[in-house]
């Protein structure tokens, strides 16, 4: 049984989804047991504890450099055995001691079709707020491995979402959430826990 530790920054309703498919027997081969936030008193810890799932508040300000907050990170991920990571609104950067030693172990979930609005800038709201202003009409969300490249691990599930005429970026965010990101992310965790995603190249391959 893989462990799988969710990291949050926010309202979790990424980290619901899951749970929701945990509850539903979705993950043969995989269990949530730890949920690390990045903010204390977030919402993302409150659907944790209702799901009795172990918790973690590990904040970024408390250490002094971007490593020390990344080595913790890496031994509170150590200590508690887990093999998988996900990243479901996790607002906090981590160096590659993480992603190298948890290398195509570790997902996120990028509320755009990458390579469309990704990279550095392109985080929270921002994200819709300039898919808005490109006129873009179809956005949508992408699953992917987290590398030490910003948005750039490969590729797993992507799924479209129809821009709408009189959308705001918290409609569209909203609509993105419902229509993609609640739906990718637990197929995505399905799929690793079954060992259905292989990686060859920096492209992954789902097994169908
Ligand atoms: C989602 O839109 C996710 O794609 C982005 O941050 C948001 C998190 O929302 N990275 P929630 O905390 O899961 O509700």
């Amino acid at each position: 049984m893989l462990k799988i530790a969710v990291l949050v920054s926010g309202g979790g309703s990424n980290l619901q989804a899951l749970i929701d498919a945990e509850k539903n027997g979705d993950f043969t081969g995989g269990k949530l047991s730890l949920v690390i936030a990045s903010k204390p008193e977030v919402y993302a810890l409150k659907r944790a504890e209702d799901a009795n799932i172990k918790t973690v508040v590990h904040i970024r300000k408390d250490y002094s450099s971007v490593e020390e907050y990344s080595e913790v990170l890496l031994e509170i991920l150590k200590e508690n055995e887990i093999d998988f990571v996900v990243l479901a609104g996790f607002m906090t950067i981590f160096t590659d001691v993480v992603t190298k030693y948890y290398e195509n172990k570790i997902i996120n979930v990028h509320p755009a079709l990458i390579p469309s609005f990704c990279g550095k800038s392109y985080y929270g709201m921002h994200v819709h707020e300039a898919a808005l202003k490109r006129g873009v009409k179809l956005t949508g969300a992408t699953v992917h491995f987290v590398n030490e490249e910003c948005d750039g691990g490969p590729i797993i599930l992507q799924k479209a979402v129809e821009v709408k005429n009189g959308d705001t970026a918290e409609i569209l965010q909203k609509r993105v959430m419902q229509e993609a990101e609640w739906i990718l992310l637990p197929k995505a965790v399905s799929l690793y826990c079954q060992g259905k995603i292989k990686v060859v190249e920096n492209i992954a391959y789902v097994e169908e």
